[in-house]
């Protein structure tokens, strides 16, 4: 045999010499749940993640910072009597978000990248991302309460606005609005590909916020279809998306590839809820390695053709990264 391919992996320094895939602090945004309490409330279904209080959400970003992670993304958890079937509270000015990302820039300046979400799920009182009507989920309606939530996000300081709805539509109506108001600085980051997912499930429970009726097959994408997103792309990239994203992550590594071949855009993924769950509850039952089974999905995922990743483990891989 004259081609012998172990040879190129025999030794780690060999193998480092040519590896094409880097993972780093750098790469993550850390999502972080928030509620209007001062007490942090861990959440069951995603051992190690927390409803924080703004004290612990100030010790969390700080920490993510010296672990070399620079950007989080916030999701309130809204109590009850403030969800309405308008979602007005997403748009609130004194509200939760808002008075986290001013008491974060206060604390971090520039250092700390903002991000943060767009979507009614968590005010709405049907549990949707849009506006229902008779059951069904109104669009255009529903951006125009889509631009508010953004320019209120905007004016309390966001650098990122991400929104997770899949109305069509948003994301050139979501530019023109922060245009208009004088945002023509703050970032897009459009969830491109945003599958109806099972993943999501601890999410859901996190900020209890799963729908009331139905599901979201209407607006979230069909887990049968790739082809599908390549007009979500044109869409997103004609309406002036800075950063497009695939959602979940390690069961969409196609669309992860297809998307990064498709587009010149940063590419982001979503390392869900459930993709969390799973990697936690077995890890807990001693059934698989936590830190290689963490650092080997993540590695995939960009592989798969991802820049960033937003991931719950960000602190913990950040943490096996430094060794
Ligand atoms: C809602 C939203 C969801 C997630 C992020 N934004 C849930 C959903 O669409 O039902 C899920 C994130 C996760 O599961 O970690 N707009």
């Amino acid at each position: 045999m004259r081609i012998r391919p172990r040879r190129n992996r025999k030794s780690e320094g060999i193998r480092r010499f040519h590896r094409e895939t880097h993972l780093g602090p750098e790469h993550f945004v850390y999502p972080l749940f928030v509620h209007a309490g001062s007490d942090e409330q861990p959440i069951a279904s995603m051992p190690g993640c927390s409803r924080h209080g703004l004290d612990g959400l100030l010790k969390e970003a700080e920490g993510a910072l010296k672990d070399g992670i620079s950007a989080i993304v916030l999701f309130p958890a809204v109590e009850e009597a403030l969800k309405t079937s308008h979602g007005e509270e997403a748009y609130n000015p004194e509200g939760l978000v808002p008075a986290c990302l001013r008491a974060l820039r206060e604390r971090f300046g520039p250092e700390l990248t903002l991000c943060t979400d767009v979507a009614l799920d968590p005010y709405s009182s049907d549990g949707h991302d849009g506006i229902v009507k008779d059951g069904r989920i109104l669009n255009d309606e529903t951006v125009e309460v889509l631009v508010k939530q953004a320019v209120c996000q905007a004016e309390a300081g966001a650098d990122i606005i991400a929104p997770s709805d899949m109305m069509d539509g948003r994301i050139g109506a979501i530019r023109d609005g922060l245009d208009e108001a004088g945002h023509s600085e703050v970032s897009i980051l459009s969830y491109t590909a945003k599958y109806a997912s099972a993943f999501y499930g601890p999410f859901r429970d996190a900020l209890d916020s799963a729908p009331k009726f139905g599901d979201k097959k209407t607006y979230q994408m069909d887990p049968a279809n790739a082809r599908e997103a390549y007009r979500e792309i044109a869409l997103d990239e004609e309406e002036g998306a800075d950063i497009l994203m695939v959602k979940p992550a390690l069961p969409y590594l196609d669309v992860i590839r297809l998307m990064r071949e498709a587009t010149e855009l940063p590419i982001a993924a979503y390392q869900v809820s459930g993709e969390y769950a799973m990697l936690k509850a077995a890890a807990a039952q001693g059934w698989l390695d936590e830190e290689r089974v963490v650092l080997e999905s993540l590695t995939a995922i960009r592989r798969a053709g991802a820049d960033i990743i937003f991931t719950y483990f960000a602190r913990q891989a950040a943490a096996y990264l430094r060794g």
